[in-house]
């Protein structure tokens, strides 16, 4: 990759600086520092933290840029580019010394397309990045989709409902063929992650149903850098449309979405 932006150098900024606050509480985090946000949702003041940490790198560099994370910071800048951020992405595993989050920090253009994404997994020190037409990396590694084709190797990556039950059968019914159409499936509670794990060929693909901006903004920017596919449930790309993700390469992805839309009959709007 040649010299990078400014953009993406105040996206790795702002996701280092969240990371070494991420460090300083996993593993330390007592229940005050816990609140709960929704019906099994939580939020910790780590998740606040980070999001202050970034807001402000970002806002300083620039200024006229709109953003929207995850706690509930949202600026209406007048570029008509918008940055999105999850400032931990696995709260739920944070909460718990589960060493799978991430940071996950997008900017997307006027018409939702994706210019820049950082993924920073702050225990393993892992800096995934990409910027449009530029390639995919990791810790300044070009990285690139999975090359398997054989069902019985790959390795599959998702996200499963825990508290919206409407989908539950039609998520049961489709792991279960994708049980039949790989060696492993993986359910480790961070969405952001689990797209940087396609983007550079640990995964072979991933899909999850309800999802939101923040977690999959950088994470589609990634597995497209790294030459793979993504859309949602019903094949659109425009990801932004929908809240579904499916990710993969040019055998996964077809294989994944073939299965979503026979069991995914309504979507989410
Ligand atoms: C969650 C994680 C999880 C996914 C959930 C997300 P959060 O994000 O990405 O893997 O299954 O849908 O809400 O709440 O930890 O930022
Ligand atoms: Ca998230
Ligand atoms: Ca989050």
């Amino acid at each position: 990759m040649g010299k990078q932006s400014h953009e993406l150098q105040t996206a790795i900024k702002a996701a280092h600086a969240a990371g070494a606050i991420t460090l300083e509480k996993f593993g330390e985090l007592t229940l005050s520092e816990i609140q709960p946000k929704d019906f099994k949702d939580f939020v910790t003041d780590v998740d606040k933290a980070c999001e202050a940490a970034i807001s402000s790198i970002i806002t300083e560099n620039f200024p006229e840029d709109s953003m929207l994370c995850e706690e509930g910071t949202v600026i209406n800048g007048s570029s008509g580019r918008s940055w999105i951020v999850d400032p931990l992405d696995g709260t739920l595993n944070f909460i718990h010394s589960f060493p799978v989050f991430c940071i996950s920090i997008a900017l997307k253009g006027p018409k939702n397309n994706l210019l820049t994404g950082v993924i920073y997994q702050p225990i393993l020190k892992e800096l995934f990045y990409a910027e449009c037409g530029q390639g995919a990396f990791l810790n300044g590694k070009q990285i690139t989709i999975s090359s398997r084709t054989q069902k019985e190797t790959f390795l599959m990556g998702t996200g499963l409902p825990f508290k919206e039950y409407h989908y539950l059968e039609s998520s049961i019914e489709m792991l279960k063929e994708v049980i039949h159409d790989s060696a492993g499936i993986r359910r480790a509670g961070s969405a952001a992650l689990d797209l940087a794990y396609t983007a550079c060929g640990r995964f072979d693909g991933f899909w999850e149903y309800k999802l939101f901006p923040w977690d999959f903004a950088a994470g589609v920017l990634l597995v497209r850098e790294a030459g793979g596919t993504v859309t949602d449930f019903t094949g659109d790309p425009d990801v932004f449309q929908r809240q579904s993700i499916i990710a993969g390469n040019n055998i996964t992805h077809p294989l994944l979405l073939e299965k979503a839309l026979k069991h995914f009959t309504t979507e989410i709007p």
